[in-house]
């Protein structure tokens, strides 16, 4: 695993962007598999920007998105789903079949599971993972406490998630399980970036990247990625040693 500091959240951002630009300019029939979140909105945003002023084409990329809250419709302005359309797939114009999202409202959720692992393996596995990080380590919805062998999977979200998670939603939502890759698909990753800005986040990135590997701090496991970069503004990286 790598560090790697950017004076704010735009540079860190604009770096991130140039990342995918970058594979899928290499690698046109890349796998792709974005979050959605705070965090990686203006990677999103920069992403689309440039691919159309470049105009690169994406017609053959694989879209995997992180994870979704079970029972939230696409609809729903706070779903993954809808960041997902509204930030890159519209914009980029994304066709249905090179797009993989769970369907949060399947009434089999383990089928979903098994369809996501399937298509990322079919692929030949996710080219370039970016994540954010939740206030309690969490990746995706990789709650506290979760195997790192895990591939996808529904989970019990945390206390955590479940307060901070309705800073998506417009009005006050039930939540209660997520659906997400797992942290085998992570470190399955040929190339990882784990995203965070600003002071709130000081303390989680100095456990990710000084505390000790443990199931209970799932984000811990970035340190084992030989090709994993933990990439930062200033301010996230308030508390690291230097
Ligand atoms: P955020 O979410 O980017 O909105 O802070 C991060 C996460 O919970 O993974």
């Amino acid at each position: 695993m790598q560090l790697k500091i950017y004076k704010d959240y735009h540079s860190l951002s604009e770096a991130a962007a140039t990342e995918i630009i970058e594979l899928v300019k290499n690698k046109p029939d890349a796998v792709l598999c974005l979050a959605s979140g705070d965090t990686p909105r203006l990677t999103c945003k920069l992403f689309a920007e440039k691919a159309i002023k470049e105009k690169i084409d994406l017609s053959n990329v694989t879209f995997i998105g992180l994870d979704e809250w079970v029972g939230i419709p696409p609809e729903n302005e706070g779903s993954c789903h809808y960041f997902f359309q509204h930030e890159v797939l519209t914009p980029l114009h994304f066709s249905a079949d090179q797009v993989h999202l769970f369907d949060a409202i399947s009434e089999n959720q383990e089928e979903e599971c098994r369809k996501m692992d399937n298509i990322i393996f079919e692929k030949g596995g996710i080219d370039l993972m970016i994540v954010g990080i939740g206030m309690n380590g969490h990746i995706g919805f990789n709650e506290p406490g979760v195997s790192f062998d895990k591939h996808s999977h529904v989970i019990d979200l945390d206390d955590t998630t479940l307060s901070v998670g309705q800073k998506y939603f417009k009005t006050a939502v039930s939540l209660l399980k997520g659906i997400t890759l797992g942290l085998h698909h992570l470190r399955e990753s040929k190339k990882v970036l784990l995203l965070a800005n600003g002071a709130k986040k000081a303390g989680v990135i100095q456990k990710t990247v000084e505390g000790e590997i443990t199931l209970s701090f799932p984000a811990s496991i970035m340190q084992k990625h030989s090709n994993g970069f933990v990439m930062i503004d200033e301010e996230a990286a308030g508390l690291i040693e230097k």
